[in-house]
């Protein structure tokens, strides 16, 4: 990565070793430990991949259980947590009280500094798994100006996290196995995706040895950005604009002659330049939620945009398709979750990412802290000048 490997988009081609996850963005192709998503969206749980990507292997059904039960035992959070959080503005944003809380969770557990101690790395790996739900959950209930609702452990991890929900707008949340089974479903399309953004954010901080509270709470951070994790918030922003489909050449066209530097949300990729394969399940699972809750009316607006788009030279001859974020903001909306609620549903699945990926790098006895060259293209060297010389 010398001078000549110079890029303008940072970090774009640092490349990095990992056995976790891997995309092929030509053929659209993503396995977890050489799992295709497919078969695992289809025949799998989040918690049984949870596992599969911490651990390399799936699990037998005793380890499947003693992880389930594990997880399960470990959703509270310290009664100050509470405290903390009701510091918070009562319209802060679910991502923002997200980020710091789980910065603030290093400071309950200060034995999570040994992080050369596996045992030590393994218990905070549960604890982060475990308690995001309950924070988000949290979240969600601070900005709706509600009491907060303790975890259930007889439930299960999406159950659990939905019923402390409870009152998604005004309807009080009733278990339904279709829900559950699909936001199940979408928590495994989201559990990672290599180096993608919020991974290296985390990769980075925690090179420097802080522990993964921290380096975790990083990744938060760079998830809540439009351009990443904030998408599918951004996309049903964009869906609300157009408003009709009467509507989408004139906007169609807005983006293609750049006015407001204006994007498709929810389009493009930097690794597919064909369909993510996650918007192909995720179409799936839309069919599966509006069964139950009713179409989202945004959807018809939705395909029709994908149709043009992809039929549209500008998209076509940039490769861009679909990508996770495009329908998965339908589904939430539909489930009654509001669009500050979009990117916290990505950050706690991908929460298991980035613990994977924190794990094989501290245990990667070749991982140095990371500390990227740059190419110097400021000003020559000259001397100072004192004031009165200054005109
Ligand atoms: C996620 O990395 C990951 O794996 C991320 C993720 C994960 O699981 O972690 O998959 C999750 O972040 C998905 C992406 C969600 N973001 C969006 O949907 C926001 C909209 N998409 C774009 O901002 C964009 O496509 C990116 C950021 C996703 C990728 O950008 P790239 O690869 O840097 O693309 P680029 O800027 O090099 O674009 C190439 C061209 C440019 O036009 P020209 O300068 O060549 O004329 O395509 C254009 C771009 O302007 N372009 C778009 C576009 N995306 C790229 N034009 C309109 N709409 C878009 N969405």
């Amino acid at each position: 990565f010398g001078l000549m490997g110079y890029d303008p988009a940072f970090l774009n081609t640092a490349n990095c070793k990992s056995a976790i996850t891997y995309i092929d963005g030509d053929k659209g192709i993503l396995e977890y430990r050489g799992y295709p998503i497919e078969q695992l969206a289809e025949k799998s749980s989040f918690l049984e991949v949870a596992y599969l990507l911490i651990n390399g292997a799936l699990p037998t059904p005793k380890e499947l259980e003693q992880f389930t039960h594990l997880v399960t035992h470990h959703t509270y959070v310290h009664e100050n947590i509470k405290a903390f959080m009701d510091g918070f503005r009562y319209d802060a944003h679910p991502m923002s009280m997200l980020a710091s809380t789980v910065a603030a969770l290093s400071s309950f557990y200060p034995d999570a500094k040994s992080i050369k101690d596996e045992q030590s790395r393994s218990i905070q790996i549960t604890r982060l798994i475990a308690k995001m739900p309950t924070i988000a959950a949290f979240s969600f209930r601070h900005s709706m100006g509600l009491p907060y609702i303790y975890p259930d452990n007889d439930l299960s991890y999406v159950a659990n996290f939905l019923a402390m929900i409870r009152r998604i707008g005004t309807a009080t949340y009733k278990a339904h196995p279709t829900l559950e089974h699909a936001l199940d479903v979408l928590f495994i399309l989201h559990a990672d995706h290599e180096q993608n953004c919020s991974t290296t954010s985390v990769r980075t901080v925690g090179s420097s040895e802080v522990d993964p509270y921290s380096a975790v709470s990083a990744g938060i951070g760079a998830l809540y950005g439009p351009l990443h994790g904030g998408a599918n918030e951004a996309v049903l922003r964009m869906l609300r604009e157009i408003g009709h489909i009467s509507k989408i050449p004139e906007f169609i066209k807005s983006v293609k002659s750049g006015e407001g530097e204006k994007k498709l949300m929810g389009f493009g990729h930097r690794v597919y330049k064909s369909y993510d394969p996650r918007a192909k399940v995720i179409k799936r699972v839309a069919d599966e939620v509006f069964e139950v809750t009713g179409k989202n009316p945004l959807l018809d607006i939705a395909l029709e945009l994908e149709r043009i788009a992809l039929q549209d030279e500008y998209f076509v001859k940039r490769k861009l398709y679909p990508n996770v974020d495009f329908y998965s903001g339908l589904i939430y909306e539909a489930m009654g979750f509001p669009v500050e609620m979009f990117p916290v549903l990505f950050a706690i699945p991908r929460t298991v990412g980035w613990c994977a990926q924190w794990e094989e790098m501290v245990k990667d006895p070749e991982q140095k802290i990371a500390r990227p060259r740059q190419v110097f293209v400021g000003s020559k060297r000259r001397d100072y000048i004192p004031m009165d010389k200054r005109t």
